[in-house]
């Protein structure tokens, strides 16, 4: 039976990159059903709505969603994607193609995959004035002794790490480098926290991971602090296996490592989930270039290739992967962020050539 995808390409250059992993996707005859309900700007224009009844409807039937980016008013279709499907694993591999203009000297060989977790930390955002917690948490004191009203007028950011979040997370990575090291990678899981200052809740993220991975003896375990750990991704990119680390530093330090294998243009994810999985490029909207042409769909094809892979359609995975390796071995066709002056639709047509 045909798998469906609901394709919800959301704002700014959204919609314009799932289109073009779309187009690519329909050349090569799959065994797919697209669905592309109207979400985003398009529908709060059409319908009043970003995410109307629809497009929520086609998501929970779907086998996986394809979706672009979105800007604050259609922020929902995030939140739906992440917190309403529980897609708790962000998987962003950072991986360099032959011919891809990057800032790194000798790029070739980088080979590696972020895990962020996905679905607490920092997000979504539970905020608030300071002195809602002065009046609910007289008795409080920090580690200066401090409670919150000496610290007068002013906001506070909740950071929550559960012990459920913190296991699933980490036994994601784990058989993430189990899988990898059966392919010839080293097996390694780096786990990157600040516990050195947050030792509660990144020292629970920390103490579960080495708790995990005593149950895989045969991979290799390091921690590094985020600080360094963004030094350690420039410097040392190809000693990197899997990284896994909360949602906030995992989402700084995948912007960061982007840059390795060209940047945001090019850079795919895969948010998992028990019973869901949405595909994205790490990028956001992109409001400087929307509405243009320009856009680089890379990050959303390599995404698709990601989520072939996910419904177990490896082989086409591959085709598809390699056909995008080929136009940048080639370098012919380069969208403006990689230095050329091709289209999102040029790209995407040489990467359809390439299938044929
Ligand atoms: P951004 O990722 O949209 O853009 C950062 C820079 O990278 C911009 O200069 C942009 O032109 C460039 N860029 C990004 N994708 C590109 C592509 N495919 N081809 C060529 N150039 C590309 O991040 P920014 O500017 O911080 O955020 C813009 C909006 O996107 C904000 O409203 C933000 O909240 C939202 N956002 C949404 C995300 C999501 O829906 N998952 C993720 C990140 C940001
Ligand atoms: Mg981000």
């Amino acid at each position: 039976m045909a798998k469906m995808i609901v394709a919800l390409g959301g704002d700014g250059i959204g919609p314009e990159v799932v289109d073009a992993a779309i187009q690519v996707l329909e050349s090569m005859g799959l065994d797919l059903e697209i669905q592309k309900p109207l979400c985003g700007e398009a529908a709060i224009k059409k319908f009043g709505t970003p995410f109307p009844k629809e497009a929520i409807d086609l998501t929970n039937e779907s086998d996986a969603i394809l979706f672009g980016a979105t800007e604050q008013a259609s922020v929902i279709i995030l939140a739906y994607l992440r917190w309403g499907l529980d897609t708790y694993a962000n998987l962003r591999p950072i991986k360099y193609y032959e011919g891809v203009p990057t800032p790194i000297r000798d790029p070739e060989g980088i080979d590696f995959v972020i895990v962020r977790e996905n679905s607490e930390g920092l997000y979504p955002g539970r905020e608030g004035d300071l002195s809602l917690l002065a009046e609910k948490l007289p008795d409080y004191r920090d580690r200066l002794g401090k409670s919150f009203a000496d610290y007068g007028a002013g906001k506070f950011a909740i950071r929550v790490f559960t012990n459920k979040g913190c296991q699933r997370i980490a036994k994601f990575a784990c058989e993430k480098a189990r899988e990898r090291k059966a392919k010839g990678f080293p097996g390694k899981v780096t786990c990157v926290t600040k516990s050195n200052v947050l030792r509660e809740s990144c020292g629970l993220f920390q103490k579960t991971c080495e708790e995990v991975i005593k149950n895989y003896p045969e991979l290799k375990y390091e921690h590094f602090y985020v600080d360094d750990m963004a030094r350690r991704i420039i410097r040392f990119p190809k000693d990197m296996d899997v990284i896994v680390t909360s949602n906030m530093f995992g989402d700084i330090l995948s912007d960061l490592a982007a840059e390795l294998m060209g940047g945001l243009g090019m850079a795919p994810s895969a948010c998992i989930g028990d019973k869901y999985a949405y595909f994205e490029p790490v990028h956001g909207s992109a409001p400087d270039i929307a509405g243009k042409g320009i856009a680089n769909p890379t990050a959303s094809i390599l995404s698709s290739v990601l989520m072939l892979e996910y419904l177990g359609m490896k082989g086409k995975a591959e085709e598809l992967e390699n056909a995008v390796k080929a136009v940048y071995r080639e370098g012919k066709v380069l969208t403006p962020d990689m230095g050329g002056k091709a289209k999102t639709i040029d790209f995407t047509r040489a990467v359809i050539e390439k299938l044929k």
